[in-house]
Order: C-alpha cells, then structure tokens, then sequence
C-alpha cells in the first residue's frame, strides 16, 4: 500500500514572509494563516537572513527591495549555502528584469506586484506541489532500480536471502519499531537504509543519530528539540530528530549505549507517540518509524540493570538478527567481487577478480571485522593492485602471512609464501607430487611437465616417497581401460 503524497494546500506550511511594507506583509501573513500555514514575517534582509538561520521553513516568499539589501542578494546567498526552502520573489511590474533573474537565481516562481491574494496561494501552492511531485519522482526512480533497497544487500547464503525476503515483509508491513542486532560490521547500517527505502515512505526523511555520540544532555535536545531558554545556550528553539523525521524513518544506532533517563524517554515516545521538546510543555505528535540497532546483547544488559527491560520488550517486537560473516562463508565470494566492481569504478582501475592464491586467502579469513573488514581490505587491494588480477601481495600484512597453502598456491603460479612457523618442505614436495600423480594418471613424464622437474627427479621421489606400486597400480588401471 503506497500513501498517496499529500501535493496540495498550506496547511501546516512553515512559512516566512519578507516585505519592508507592513500592510502588505500584514495582508500576506493573514491570508497564509487562514490557509492553516504557520508564518513569520521580517521586514529587513538581516531579519530574513536571522529567521532563515534559526527556523526552518518549506516556504519563502521575497520582496526583492529592502531599506537594508535586495531579496535576490538574499536568494542567491541562501541557495549558495543549500538552503531546502522553496522561494518565490516579488517584484515590482516594471522591473520583470529583477523576476527573470530570481528564477535564474533559483527562484520556484515570481509574482509581479500588485497581485491578488488568490493569486499569491495558487502560485504558492503550485510551487511546494512541484517539489513534492519533484521527490515522488526521484523515490519512485530509486524504487524502480532498487537504489537503498534489499537488493543492496549482498550474499547468496540462506541467511541473507531470508533477510532480504524480511526487509520487504518488514518495510510493508508499516511496523513502527523495529530492532536489528548483529556483530559490528554486519550490516546494520545496510539492513535499517533498506527498510525505509523498500517501504512506501521511502522518500520521506532517513534520519540517523549513534547514541554513543554525544553527552546525555545533547543526545536528549539533538533527539527531541529544545525550546528557547532550556539552557544556557539554548538562543532559539530547536526541532529534534523526531519531529524532522515526520513521517519518515529515525534510525538510533547502539541504542544499548543510550543513557536510562533517556531509554524513559523513548519508551514514553513509542508508547504514546507524543513527547515534550527539553523545557516545553507541549506534547508533541509525531508519526516516525523507529529503527534501533546494537551489537550489543540487550538481554545481558536488562539482566545488570543497564538496559531497561520495559523498552526492551517494546523495541523487540520484530527482531533482525544479522549473524555474523564466518557464519556464512558462502557471502565471502560475492562481497569480495562486489566490492571489488565498487572500488575498481571509484578509483577507475580496470581489474577482473582476485587471483587463486588471494580468493583461497580471503575465504579463508575469520573476519572478526565482519563485512566492514572485508570491504576495507578490499579497497586496499584494489588501491594497490597492479595488474588485471588482485593479488596476495595486495593483501594487508597480517593476511599475507599464516599458513600458506603450497597446493593452492602452485595451482596460480605462486607467489609460495613461508608461514610463520615454518614448513616441512618435504611434505610440501610429497603433497605436489601426489596431486600431480593423480592428475596425469600415473605418468611420469607428464607428471614432471606439471612440476617444472626432469622426469627423472620425479622417478627418483615416487622410489623415495613409496609412490611405486601406487604410480603401477594406477598405470595399469589406464591401459586395461
Ligand atoms: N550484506 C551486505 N551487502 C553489501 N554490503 C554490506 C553488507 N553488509 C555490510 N555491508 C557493508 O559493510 C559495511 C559495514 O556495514 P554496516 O551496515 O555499517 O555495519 P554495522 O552497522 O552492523 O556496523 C558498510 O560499508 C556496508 O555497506
Ligand atoms: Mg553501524
């Protein structure tokens, strides 16, 4: 079920209107109002500029002359600094002029003075309705090719192919609260992105926040706003996370890390849906999905009374479980290559694959860092390599050593490398031998070609290593054939 974008009206618009003449700016202020928007006026540049700083509006609408500067000096300098508010300038009849260049400047849409009150609500209408149809469009072209969705998440092991089955299940679900936990470098990150972006809100905000990042204190004002004066440095009003990420998606990573005044808090929040700014008295209601992820044990951490069992139960209604990368060796193969694509295109190499030697390597590795360590090690090599293929010695040190497997190894061309605590080098030749023995079906001859010796070494190892009756045996099997 996909909600259909609400494209028209002013209600609850944030809205700031710039005009020095105040019966105008009167008239405008009033006829937004009665639209239900929520308006500020300023009647100088500098206050524009001071509002634009300290609210956030969807809306701007710009008297281009001011006593203290122009409204397109204005425009430019807030689209130069990424401003999202959507602007729509005034000017005077006889400078149209002035209205091309605020269009040029960025500009949704000009109005030329004098004009209606009609007129002003259908062009600010139309205005806000085309960004709103401008990020349909761009959520619906990242649908369409699965951009951010469960098909960014890698791995042909059945527990990815399960996980990427419940992320769909998940995000159209409409589930409000959600928790992922897995080992540092599993995915959480990945999986949380896919479940909004696969979910009909997807194009509403994606709002993350890691709890371990900042002081109790902030966390609380950066999660649910502050009101001006909650503290000393409080100058102005703040919105938090939750009321920015209406309608959308509030990821709050290591949340077993989130102070227990603050886990109140939250639990109030997911039980009522409301919550109070720092210093206000006002319930604030929002509708937000909340995303929580740890790698750590909640369980453990309910038991020594450093996690609150109550938000626990709330939070773990739909568990995710990433397991972690040596749980599934299947995934080494297709992460290696898919971050090996990744890097080749961003730092604009032209490589194929990893070598034998280095793919036996890398499936072979534990992974404590989980996928994180693998993308890592990847980029590395990527960055190193030199020729078509990576190679072992693109790899980081402490892969390059351990045990070295000579069969593998030789199967490439080398390099041989000399693990740590040494080998039996005669075992090493007895393993080669053997395997070349098997493969040439007994022959000497040919079984020397593949070891790069005369055929006579090789007669000289099967007597020494008693391969004889075994090489007779096998040579006999093949001319009875
Ligand atoms: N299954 C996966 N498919 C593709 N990339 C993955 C996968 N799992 C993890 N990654 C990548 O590995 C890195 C670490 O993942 P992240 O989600 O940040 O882990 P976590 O949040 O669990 O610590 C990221 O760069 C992410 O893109
Ligand atoms: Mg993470």
């Amino acid at each position: 079920m996909t909600a259909a974008p609400n494209l028209t009206g002013l209600r609850h618009r944030r809205i700031l209107v710039v005009d020095d003449e105040l019966a105008l700016r009167k008239g405008l202020a009033q006829r937004f109002e009665d639209e239900g928007a929520e308006v500020t006026t300023a009647d100088t540049v500098t206050l524009a500029r001071k509002s634009l700083k300290e609210g956030d509006f969807d809306l701007v609408v710009l008297d281009h002359r001011m006593p203290d500067g122009t409204g397109l000096a204005l425009l430019e300098e807030q689209k130069r600094q990424g401003a999202a508010a959507t602007f729509i300038m005034m000017t005077a009849y006889s400078s149209t002029e002035d209205a091309i260049r605020a269009m040029k400047a960025g500009a949704a849409d000009y109005l030329l003075k004098p004009f209606d009150l009609d007129e002003l609500v259908l062009v600010a209408e139309r205005a806000l309705e085309n960004v709103a149809l401008k990020s349909e469009v761009t959520r619906l072209r990242a649908r369409a090719v699965g951009a951010g969705g469960s098909a960014n998440i890698v791995g042909k092991s059945r527990a990815m192919a399960e996980l990427r089955a419940l992320v769909e299940r998940v995000a159209a679900s409409g589930a409000r609260t959600i928790l992922i936990t897995g080992e540092s470098g599993t995915g959480k990150d990945v999986v949380a992105r896919a479940i909004h972006a696969s979910s009909p809100e997807g194009g509403r905000p994606f709002l993350d926040i890691t709890c371990t990042a900042l002081p109790e204190a902030l966390l609380e004002s950066e999660l649910f706003g502050h009101e001006k004066g909650a503290f000393t440095d409080a100058k102005s009003a703040k919105r938090g996370l939750f009321e920015e990420a209406e309608g959308g998606t509030i990821f709050l990573d290591e949340i077993g890390d989130m102070p227990l005044s603050l886990q109140a808090k939250l639990l109030r929040f997911l039980e009522s849906k409301s919550f109070r700014r720092v210093g206000g008295l006002k319930e604030i209601k929002v509708d937000v999905r909340v995303i929580a992820a740890t790698h750590r044990r909640l369980p453990e951490l309910v038991a020594t009374g450093q996690f609150r069992g109550d938000l626990y139960y709330r939070l773990n209604v739909i568990p995710i479980e990433i397991p972690p990368l040596k749980e599934r060796p299947e995934d080494i193969q297709d992460l290696l290559e898919h971050f090996a694509r990744h890097y080749s295109r961003e730092l604009k190499k032209e490589l194929s694959s990893f070598d034998a030697a280095a793919l036996a390597r890398l499936t072979r590795h534990p992974w404590p860092g989980n996928v994180r360590e693998l993308r890592n090690c990847v980029e590395r090599a990527v960055l190193l390599a030199h020729g078509p293929l990576l190679t072992v010695a693109d790899l980081p040190p402490e892969m390059r050593r351990g045990d070295a497997d000579p069969a593998v190894a030789a199967a490439s061309g080398g390099p041989f490398i000399l693990p740590e605590r040494g080998v039996v080098l005669e075992d090493a030749i007895r393993s080669l031998l053997d395997q070349a023995l098997v493969r040439t079906a007994g022959n000497k001859s040919r079984a020397a070609t593949l070891l790069g010796v005369h055929r006579d070494q090789v007669r000289y190892w099967v007597k020494k290593y008693g391969l004889e009756r075994w090489v007779r045996r096998k040579t006999k099997a093949e001319a009875t054939r």
